[in-house]
């Protein structure tokens, strides 16, 4: 991941290239994860205890054993030791020694407070919550001006819990109690979506990627924020519908349900993604750059623009995110996703339903681009995506709010 690969790219190309058991690679993802989502704490503590510069795989070392002192059930000697072991044998006697020596600090001092060695910060609320949560400070400054400390303090942690995998079931096909019940009965913790008939959360994903209902397509993994996303545009008979960021074309199945008398034409500019789309009657993927659609005089009954974005509402399922973005980007996604609106708009027909969507509730990339496609001259009514979450016109998921995924929908009416 330093090397700039995403979290679940990483784990997968590790999890190809060698054998491991299931519990293994749970145990793998909760530490890496665990690990990249509070660095900057952890690297703070380091710090701390000793301002000498550390080399990057004894730093690496020291971040894996403290993450699992401070944030898993395991008992700390154990860790201690087996972390001690490692470093022994991997750098050398005299950094075991340090390392013992920091953990034994650490664990002496944390009593006192999870936040010990950060007291003399606290009046600076900004870099003490930035420490304390893990975050960026440009992060924590933009939540803190929006929604003041307290929400924000709460909104940080949301972000910080690892939330219960979504699953969206195919409820024309299964009902959603009989799949809870076969996965509860192989021992997943499950439990009901808080909005949709057809979600649910599962703990773990990888017994229900090899589930036969997997592989059938009787049920998908899916945020339920996302499947909301997905579930406004229902196709008539006839319609032609343009999915204008397809990606691996989760929401284009969700539209096209068992509707096979539309057209669901699903585009993206990457191939790559294109290629993972499940094809089936009724949908056809185009290659294609949304700033400039290859469709000449084609106009569709519904459009879904599921725009690219800064995903700082999904930091809770990718806490690479949170050091990967950079402030300016939040900026240029804004301007990309108000040029894709523009373009695409000119591709609705009358009367006709444009959905946008962005896994994320920065004001710039949401209700700043729906204004400012008004202010040049955007003719088009707000419709309330869902009688529930309406907020100004617009769907807001925030994620200390819903428990779902951060997620912003907005409904326009061409007229
Ligand atoms: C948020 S993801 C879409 C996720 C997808 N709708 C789903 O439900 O799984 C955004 C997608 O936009 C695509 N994209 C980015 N810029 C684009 C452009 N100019 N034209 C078309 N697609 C674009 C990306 O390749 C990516 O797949």
């Amino acid at each position: 991941m330093e090397n700039g690969w995403f979290l679940d790219d990483a784990l997968n190309h590790i999890f190809k290239n060698n054998t491991f058991a299931e519990t293994h690679k749970s145990l793998i993802y909760e530490i890496v994860s665990g690990v990249i989502r509070w660095r900057l704490y952890l690297s703070a503590v380091i710090k701390s205890f000793a301002r000498r510069h550390i080399k990057r795989r004894l730093r690496n070392l020291l971040e894996i054993g403290l993450y699992q002192i401070s944030f898993m059930k395991k008992p700390a000697p154990f860790v201690i030791n087996e972390t001690i072991e490692t470093i022994k044998h991997e750098i050398g006697r005299e950094a075991g020694n340090f390392a013992n020596a920091l953990f034994r600090w650490y664990i002496r001092e944390k009593e006192k407070g999870f936040d010990f060695f950060l007291t003399h910060l606290k009046p600076t609320p900004v870099k003490y919550l930035s420490i304390l949560y893990s975050y960026p400070e440009w992060i924590v400054r933009r939540w803190v001006d929006r929604f003041g400390v307290e929400d924000a303090e709460r909104l940080l942690s949301s972000s910080n819990r690892p939330s219960g995998f979504g699953i969206r079931v195919d409820i024309e096909r299964i009902t959603r109690d009989e799949v809870m019940l076969h996965f509860s009965e192989m021992g997943l913790n499950v439990k009901k979506g808080y909005f949709l008939d057809s979600a649910f959360y599962v703990d773990r994903l990888q017994p229900v990627i090899e589930d036969p209902l997997f592989k059938k397509g009787l049920i998908h993994i899916q945020d339920e924020a996302s499947q909301i996303g997905g579930s406004i545009i229902k196709p008539r008979n006839g319609e032609i519908i343009l999915d204008a960021c397809a990606g691996f074309g989760t929401k284009t199945g969700q539209i096209h349900g068992e509707s096979l008398n539309a057209t669901i034409v699903a585009m993206d500019r990457e191939i790559k993604r294109l290629r993972s789309l499940k094809k089936k009657g009724g949908i056809v993927a185009v290659l294609g750059d949304g700033l400039s659609p290859p469709f000449k005089r084609c106009k569709f009954n519904a459009i879904l623009l599921d725009a690219p974005c800064s995903s700082l509402g999904i930091i809770r399922k990718h806490p690479e995110i949170k050091w990967k973005r950079r402030e300016e980007e939040v900026l240029s996604f804004a301007n990309k996703q108000f040029n894709l609106l523009s373009s695409l708009w000119e591709h609705l027909s009358e009367g006709g339903l444009l959905v946008y969507s962005v896994c994320s509730f920065e004001p710039e990339e949401t209700v700043g681009v729906i204004e400012l496609f008004r202010e040049r001259g955007g003719s088009f009514l707000l419709e309330k995506p869902l009688p529930f979450l309406f907020n100004n016109g617009y769907f807001l998921s925030l994620p200390h709010e819903t428990g779902m995924d951060g997620f912003f929908i907005a409904c326009l009416r061409k007229i």
